[in-house]
């Protein structure tokens, strides 16, 4: 596709001398179409020129050429100088572009030959996978699959919780009342019930917490009923969250969790003892982290125990083996900062290439608030996300019923909007936000949500299916989509790959589902302003391929998300 940017740039250029990729760089789209299509602001020259903006900005267009295809008007509007690109070049352009990548349209290849680790969801065994899982899963998922679509090679790794202290408890518990619950039935809720009930005896009983700590260090050297038992927890816990991953398209590439690492901590250990760092504080082996303002890291507990962060460094070891990763990302909540903080000083310290260190990052997000505690456990945020997703989907199933009720497959349909609506709850405010949780908000068709993206989806699905055809791009007159509701929509078809891109430079898919508004929100207006179907075959042409393109890119974005499109609603 013609750069306008890089066209404008070289105008610039030339008039100005100064180097043209940083020209570029300052080239900004404004909000409001009103300004033009691109805007210079010329006070980030005002240093190096060492004149007032405006002045520049006048000085500048003065000797600006530009190519008249390209630009067909240049404004100052105080210090910023707006260009106007010729619309019809620019119409033909993005159709152009769109008709040579179709579904591949917005993907690029900054992705080539980088591999990004991403870890993701990390839920705990044997633990209830909560609300606060279901951001870490939804918005690592998210971006696993935008990383994927811009060319990186991406792993997912789920990280779980699937070692320490507690599967002592958990065993031993087991071990006296395993009969009593129906493990096997309903595992993760009967294994906190044994979780509870054992915790408690050990309070009781310090013998009883003995026996726990011996069944752990058991675990750790092997020992055959421990393990099998443990490895039994495991599994049945992996079967009843992989009922979630489903629900929500959610893929990983390896589920090596904490105890994946339990033999490759010594190395951790000895790699940190040589660098004379790794001192000895009350029976523990810490590294002192005063200098950086933080707490110290603990590396081993005085019972000779690892720990979380000393799992954590080796899994940093091994990634960098394994994956020869130029970024490792952790999608984890902002509870977690301190650390990662932690664990990202004392990964200096390990010997591994800068290259590793500088990749690894943490990516928090916020806390999730209930609008009404109803669903809510006394614990507060313990809530039984299946039983939620489950609900999602009750609830869509009435709202589907209430707006079509001689719509065929509800079920599906239902199952696609509901977990739609969760899915685009989650990531429609940047992720550092805590987010509210509000079943009437996350569910209206004309809200900011994922059922109205869906249903604006589905608009140009009915669109194309009455029109029965899908027009060439070869015979698209330009000139039709030039008026303003039309144009509109070009400009932020345009935007797709450039909202990708910001996705993975931020981490944030946040501007994905921001971006789908905007193009359901443009679309809808132009729908109302524009007759598709009955209007002369040409007009009826240009406006259907735009509602084709829109349609296709709504349905590849939300993909992106995880949402699934129904295509009747
Ligand atoms: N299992 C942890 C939890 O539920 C999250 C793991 C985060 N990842 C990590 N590499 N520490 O809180």
């Amino acid at each position: 596709m013609l750069d306008f940017k890089e066209e404008i740039a070289q105008a610039l250029q030339k008039a100005t001398g100064l180097e043209k990729e940083e020209l570029k760089n300052y080239i900004e789209v404004p909000k409001d179409a009103s300004m033009g299509d691109y805007a210079f602001p010329c006070f980030k020259l005002a240093k190096t020129l060492k004149k007032a903006p405006p002045m520049i900005a006048t000085e500048i267009n003065e000797k600006l050429e530009v190519n008249e295809n390209v630009i067909t008007k240049v404004e100052i509007v105080g210090g910023y100088i707006n260009f106007y690109v010729n619309n019809n070049t620019f119409i033909n352009e993005v159709l152009k572009e769109y008709d040579a990548k179709k579904e591949q349209y917005g993907n690029s290849n900054m992705g080539e030959g980088k591999n990004i680790v991403i870890e993701y969801s990390s839920p705990n065994i044997a633990k209830p996978f909560h609300i606060g899982h279901l951001r870490s899963t939804v918005i690592g998922g998210a971006l696993y699959k935008i990383y994927k679509f811009l060319g990186y090679n991406t792993i997912g790794i789920n990280h779980l919780g699937d070692y320490g202290t507690q599967f002592g408890k958990i065993i031993e518990g087991y071990k006296r009342w395993g009969e009593e619950y129906q493990v096997e039935e309903n595992p993760i809720d009967e294994l906190t019930k044994i979780y509870i009930r054992i915790n408690k005896l050990c309070e009781e009983d310090e013998e009883v917490l003995n026996l726990c700590r011996d069944n752990f260090k058991k675990l750790e050297e092997g020992d055959e009923y421990c393990t099998k038992i443990w490895q039994k927890f495991r599994d049945l816990s992996l079967k009843e969250f992989k009922r979630i991953y489903d629900m929500l398209n959610i893929n990983f590439d390896s589920w090596n969790g904490e105890a994946f690492y339990s033999d490759k901590m010594d190395e951790v250990i000895q790699k940190l003892e040589k660098t004379g760092k790794l001192v000895e504080s009350e029976g523990a082996k810490i590294i002192d982290l005063t200098e950086q303002n933080m707490a110290p890291c603990i590396i081993e507990k005085s019972n000779g125990s690892t720990t979380y962060a000393t799992r954590d460094l080796a899994a940093i070891l091994y990634r960098a083996r394994t994956y020869d990763f130029d970024k490792d990302i952790y999608v984890v909540a902002y509870e977690q900062n301190l650390h990662f903080k932690q664990v990202f000083e004392v990964a200096k310290l390990l010997g591994l290439d800068e290259k590793y260190v500088n990749g690894l990052e943490h990516v928090p997000f916020g806390m999730v608030r209930l609008k009404t505690g109803k669903m809510s456990t006394r614990e507060g945020t313990l809530i039984k996300l299946e039983d939620l997703l489950n609900e999602a989907i009750s609830r869509a199933l009435k709202v589907v019923e209430e707006k079509n009720p001689d719509l065929e497959n509800k079920e599906e349909v239902a199952k696609k909007v509901g977990l739609g609506a969760v899915i685009f709850n989650d990531l429609s405010n940047s992720r550092i936000k805590d987010e509210v949780f509000d079943w009437d908000t996350m569910l209206n068709f004309q809200g900011e949500t994922g059922p109205y993206v869906q249903y604006i989806y589905v608009r140009t699905k009915s669109v194309l299916e009455k029109a029965g055809y899908v027009p060439e791009y070869k015979e698209i007159n330009t000139n039709i989509l030039a008026d303003d509701a039309s144009y509109a929509v070009v400009k932020t078809i345009a935007n797709f790959a450039d909202t990708l891109k910001q996705v993975v430079e931020k981490n944030e898919p946040s501007i994905l589902a921001r971006y789908l508004i905007e193009l359901s929100q443009s679309f809808s207006s132009f729908y109302n302003n524009n007759k598709i179907i009955g209007e002369e075959k040409e007009v009826q042409d240009a406006r259907l391929y735009l509602t084709y393109i829109v349609g296709n890119i709504l349905k590849t974005g939300a993909n992106l998300l995880g949402i699934e499109m129904p295509d009747r609603m």
